[in-house]
This record gives structure tokens, C-alpha cells and sequence, in this order.
């Protein structure tokens, strides 16, 4: 097991393209707060208590409440140089994304780096802080308004069907997007080099994509600054941050 940025490099540098995967420790040092460490909590609150379709339908002016404070914290971030990275990577046709994270930082740093192609080159498995979708038909749209937490009567329903219209995240419990999960197991299977980044590794069927490369002899570079169950599958494990060794690893040659 190798632990070297230079390894690193070189695992990914020999593939034609790179899959790169993130949790959440890939927003970190742009200020979002992680799952698993501290710093996650909202009114004492765990994200497995508000992060479920049975809270929503007990007290969906609570849930709102807590992902309209998300999308406030999410939207004084930045995305950082490792989002970046990744970005012209992506734009560049060098790297594929797929991420558990709902923050919209990818997408931003896409956009920032005038990236085309960039939709068909990004997977959001967990979906997005920044879409409303119907509680119970079809409907989805973008938003990034504050969601109207005055009564319960206040909050945006499905123009289509009259329901309630929730965040357009996957919750505990939920299945994910079979189609977007397909394309990610489609990716994974033939990805010669994966770069997975922030993830503490666990939350399935995420935990599978890097575990699905190395099944089919691609390489798999794990940052991070602790160890996670893949450390010990991993190709080349680096210890250390996301924005610190994203770009040593992923960046143009100097
Ligand atoms: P976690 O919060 O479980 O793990 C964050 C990981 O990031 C940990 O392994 C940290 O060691 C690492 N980390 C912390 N700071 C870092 C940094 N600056 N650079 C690199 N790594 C750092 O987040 P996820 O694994 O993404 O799902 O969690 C997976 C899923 O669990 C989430 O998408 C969410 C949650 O349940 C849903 O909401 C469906």
C-alpha cells in the first residue's frame, strides 16, 4: 500500500479518465459541515432525525426549517481550489463526477470554470439542497429561495397535484435514483483510475462504486484525513485534505 502524493498522481495520470467520488469532507474547508463529525447539528438535532419522509410528514415546517438553515450555511461557501480541480478536470473531459453531496459546490465551480458538457459528466446520487420535488407525483424544479416557514400553510405546494413540496434530497431510508445509480455503477465498472475523496466510506450504495473499480482492476486513490473502511482496499491511500491534495493530485503538471 502506497502513501505517496507522487504515486497518486501517477495511479491516476496513466488512466485516460478519471472517476472522481466526494463526500462530504470535500466541502469542509469550504465551511460546510460533515455528517459524522462535529458541527453536524442543528438545534440538537441529528440529521437521521429531520432527514426522513416520516419527520417531514410528522412536522414538515421543523424539516423545512433545518434545510432552509442548510441552504443559507451552503450558500455563504465557496467552492475551494479542490472543487476547482475537479471542475476543469470535468471540463476537460479528463474526469467524470460522482458525488454524495447535496451542496451544489461542483456544480458551482463547473459553472465558474465555464465548464460544457459538465451535466453529463456529474452524478448527484443524494440529489440537491436547491431542488423542490412534489411529496407525492413526479414534479421537481430548481430553487434557491428561502422556503416560507410561517405557518403551515405557508409552505410551497405542487402546483400540479396540490401536495406538499419537498427538498429534492434523498432521505434516510429512501432508494436513490435508480437511473442516476445505474450510470454510476455503469462509470465504476469501467473506470480504470477512481479518486475518492471525503467520504468516511459506509453510507450505501455509495461505498460500493470504489469497491466496483477495483473488482474490475482500475486503481483507487483515497483521500482523507482518517482512515475509512476502503483504506484498506485502497490502491494509494493519502492522508490529508481535500483542497491541499485534490490539486497536487488531480492538477496539470506545475
Ligand atoms: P461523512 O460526514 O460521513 O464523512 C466525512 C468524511 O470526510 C470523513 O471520513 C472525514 O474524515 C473526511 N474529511 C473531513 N474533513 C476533510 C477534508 N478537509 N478533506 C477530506 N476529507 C475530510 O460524510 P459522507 O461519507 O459524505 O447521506 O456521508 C455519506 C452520506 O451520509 C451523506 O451523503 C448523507 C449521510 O447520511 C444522505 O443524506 C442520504
Amino acid at each position: 500500500m502506497s502513501h505517496t502524493v507522487g504515486d497518486a498522481r501517477e495511479a491516476i495520470a496513466g488512466s485516460a479518465g478519471v472517476l472522481v467520488c466526494t463526500g462530504a469532507g470535500m466541502s469542509a474547508e469550504s465551511g460546510v459541515p460533515t455528517f459524522r463529525g462535529t458541527g453536524g447539528l442543528w438545534r440538537n438535532f441529528r440529521p437521521e432525525e429531520l432527514a426522513t419522509r416520516a419527520a417531514f410528514d410528522r412536522d414538515p415546517l421543523l424539516v423545512w426549517e433545518w434545510y432552509n438553515w442548510r441552504r443559507r450555511v451552503v450558500l455563504e461557501c465557496d467552492p475551494h481550489s479542490g472543487h476547482f480541480t475537479i471542475a476543469r478536470a470535468q471540463a476537460a473531459g479528463r474526469a467524470r463526477l460522482v458525488t454524495q453531496n447535496v451542496d451544489g459546490l461542483h456544480e458551482r465551480a463547473l459553472e465558474e470554470v465555464g465548464g460544457s458538457g459538465g451535466a453529463d459528466r456529474t452524478l448527484a446520487l443524494h440529489g440537491s439542497l436547491f431542488r423542490l420535488r412534489c411529496s407525492r407525483c413526479d414534479y421537481s424544479r430548481r430553487d434557491e429561495e428561502s422556503i416560507d416557514t410561517t405557518s403551515p400553510g405557508s409552505l410551497p405546494e405542487c402546483p400540479e397535484c396540490r401536495h406538499l413540496l419537498r427538498p429534492g434530497v434523498v432521505w434516510y431510508g429512501e432508494t436513490l435514483d435508480q437511473e442516476v445509480l445505474g450510470k454510476a455503477f455503469a462509470w465504476a465498472t469501467n473506470a480504470s483510475a477512481c479518486l475518492v475523496v471525503g467520504t468516511s466510506a459506509v453510507v450505501e450504495p455509495a461505498a460500493s462504486i470504489p469497491r466496483l473499480v477495483l473488482q474490475n482492476g482500475g486503481a483507487v486513490v483515497e483521500v482523507n484525513p482518517e482512515r475509512t473502511p476502503l483504506s484498506e482496499l485502497a490502491t494509494v491511500v493519502v492522508h490529508g485534505t481535500a483542497a491541499e491534495l485534490v490539486p497536487e493530485i488531480l492538477g496539470e503538471e506545475p
